[in-house]
Formats: C-alpha cells, structure tokens, sequence
C-alpha cells in the first residue's frame, strides 16, 4: 500500500477582510436565514449566491415533517439559481446560519450533498465557484473551489463506460 495526501486550501479570516461584493452577499445569506422553515431542527440556514451577471438569487432551508424531503439552504439557492438563469455562471456561495436554541460560534459547513450540488455546477460551468462560510460572531471562511470542500467527489466521467 501506498500513503497518500491530498492538500485542499481554504482561508479562516473575519468579516472585515472581505471586499464590499462578498460583505454584501454574506448579508444576503444572513437575511436569508429569516425565511427559513425549519420547525423540526430549530436550525436556520440561509444561503445567496452571486451569478456572473451580478445577480443574486437566495435560499434558507425548509424542512419537512417527512424529514429526507426538506432541502438545505445552499441547495435551495443554487437550484433556484440554476433554473432561473440555466446559463449564467455561478461566481460565490455564501452561507451562514441561526439556531435557535443555542448560540453558533463556528461557521457551519455545507453537507455532503450539498457540496456534490454545488460540484456539479462548478464542473457544468468549467470555472470555480467561490464559498464563503459565515458564522454569527462574523468569523469567516472562504474555499476558492468546490473541489477544496469536496476531495474524491463523483463527477460525470465516472458514469461513462469506456
Ligand atoms: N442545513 C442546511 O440548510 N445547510 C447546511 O449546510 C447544514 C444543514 C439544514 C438542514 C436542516 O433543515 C437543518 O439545517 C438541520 O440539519
């Protein structure tokens, strides 16, 4: 057997050291959380995304009593993103979140399938996507790429029969 690594790059830093376009779309991700429907965890998400065309499309998660058929907030916005403006190119994702019951001191990460989503459309648009986790007490961390979240990530090949 052979040891291997992977690296993957991301940034810790603090609301402060983004520029006014990123602040903006955190704040976009923070209000979002107020549209959340989340009854069931008491966790609120919201998510905005930044198109090329300097749109700005946003999402919060919505549960359901029927857990598995809820949706997370990233996938709520980049879904909606993808079909309101199927061919424009998403730029940043910025997520940040609220519980209701507890104080969040950390940025929240985005789950597996969400990160698979948000894989899909950075390999469908051939250019990475910026992501930017915000938590409460506005520390921050920014991955310039899916893949950095996401290493071993199932991309479209692995479906093709050679
Ligand atoms: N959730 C999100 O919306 N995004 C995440 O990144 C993590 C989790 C939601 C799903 C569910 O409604 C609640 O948070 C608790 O898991």
């Amino acid at each position: 057997m052979i040891n291997k690594t992977i690296k993957i790059n991301f940034k810790i830093g603090t609301l402060n050291d983004l520029n006014s376009e990123e602040k903006m779309l955190v704040e976009k991700a923070q209000s979002s959380i107020n549209s959340a429907y989340a009854p069931y965890s008491g966790f609120l998400v919201g998510a905005s995304v930044l198109l090329d065309n300097g749109e700005l499309i946003c999402g919060s998660n919505q549960e359901n009593v029927a857990f598995p058929s809820g949706l997370c907030a990233e996938r709520v916005a980049i879904f909606s993103a993808g079909s309101s403006y199927p061919n424009q190119n998403i730029k940043t994702i910025a997520v940040s979140a609220r519980s209701k019951s507890f104080d969040i001191d950390d940025f929240i990460s985005p789950c597996g399938a969400c990160r698979q989503a948000m894989s899909e459309y950075e390999e469908k648009q051939k250019k990475d996507i910026k992501i930017i986790l915000h938590s409460p007490n506005d520390k921050i961390l920014i991955a310039d790429r899916v893949s950095d979240l996401l290493p071993f990530v199932f991309v479209s090949n692995d479906l093709k029969r050679f």
